[in-house]
């Protein structure tokens, strides 16, 4: 165990294997095997996606993030499969919609989930938003999980909707394994990190890279630990996540980008540049929408079903 003011950290590095490109494979709270490192989907169409999930497969990535409000899940899907890379080797996740959840109408979104995506199994889905019917839906994915549909269930925002996290971790009978939530230098989300420890729910972090931020990606005290290791800005970013124990999955579709962000597992930070890395903490988060305005969102936005 690693002390960090009052945050508790296991140390993964200890327990992980790690595969031919260096990714570590986190062991989750239900004994499947995660990559903690993948690829981004949000914000891309759906011929951009399937490119990128192309090019990055070609590179060593095995884990991608796509969601059903993103339109694109077809695209990860078919990059997948003329990959011609094993299934059992690529972890996918997808996220619900909303509008999906409810007991005895979540089964059926999975099974055309699957469907869009032309796979037999997801390894991880997720809740999308803590809004409407999120305990039947979790129901449903239960009942999805325990059919063999889908290896790992996971939330994502229930951060906004602290009453979502307890009701899900408390009373359902399977507990997710991952919650998904913003989180970087700049948001390191300590509060809620310490939150999961005691169900061993993993954080993954979206916006690792700030959605682009231009001050986060030039930021001069990031700068200075990048000149050290010959790395850019971005790599040391997703190397600090990687090195807090997080599983990250950073989005990108320009090419160098994708090449330049796995190969960040050839150094390490070492305690002096951690400590830099927590000391730029400010809360300052990229995506600021109350749970009201996302509720009016959720309904309005259209998705593939
Ligand atoms: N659960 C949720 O509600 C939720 C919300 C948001 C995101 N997510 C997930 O989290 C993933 C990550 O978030 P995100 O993609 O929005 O933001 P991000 O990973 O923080 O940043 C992506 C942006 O950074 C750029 N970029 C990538 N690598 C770079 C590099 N090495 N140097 C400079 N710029 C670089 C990309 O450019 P190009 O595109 O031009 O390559 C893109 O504009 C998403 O893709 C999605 O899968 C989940």
């Amino acid at each position: 165990m690693i002390m960090f003011g009052n945050l508790v950290t296991t140390d993964l590095s200890a327990q992980e294997r790690t595969d031919n490109w260096g990714v570590p494979y986190v062991k989750l709270n239900n004994g499947v095997e995660m990559p903690r490192f993948g690829l981004g989907t949000y914000n891309v169409s759906n011929d951009d996606c399937k490119q990128a999930v192309a090019t990055a497969l070609k590179n060593g990535y095995r884990h991608f993030d796509t969601a059903q409000a993103y339109n694109n899940e077809r695209g990860v899907g078919e990059a997948i499969k003329e990959s011609g890379i094993p299934r059992e080797q690529i972890w996918v996740t997808s996220k619900l919609w909303p509008t999906e959840y409810g007991e005895g109408k979540t089964l059926a979104a999975i099974d055309r989930m699957l469907e869009r995506m032309g796979l037999e199994y997801l390894d991880l889905l997720y809740i999308h938003q803590p809004i409407g019917d999120y305990v039947g839906a979790w129901k449903d994915m239960e009942k999805a999980y325990e059919q063999g549909k889908i290896r790992a269930l996971g939330i994502s925002n229930c951060d906004a909707r602290e009453e979502a996290f307890t009701t899900i971790v408390e009373t359902m009978k399977i507990k997710p394994a991952i919650h998904q939530i913003e989180c970087h230098p700049y948001a390191q989300r300590r509060a809620m990190r310490a939150k999961h420890e005691p169900y061993g729910i993993v954080t993954e972090c979206w916006f690792p890279l700030g959605h682009g931020d231009k001050n986060l990606l030039s930021d001069p005290t990031i700068g200075k630990i990048a000149q050290k290791h010959g790395k850019t800005i971005a790599q040391i970013i997703i190397r600090w996540h990687i090195d807090e124990g997080f599983s990250v999955i950073p989005g990108a579709t320009n090419p160098e980008y994708i090449k330049e962000n796995i190969s960040i597992f050839d150094f390490k930070l070492d305690a002096e540049d951690m400590a830099t890395m927590r000391s730029l903490d400010q809360e300052k988060r990229f995506y600021n929408m109350s749970i009201e305005q996302l509720e009016n969102f959720v309904l309005n936005r259209a998705i593939d079903r």
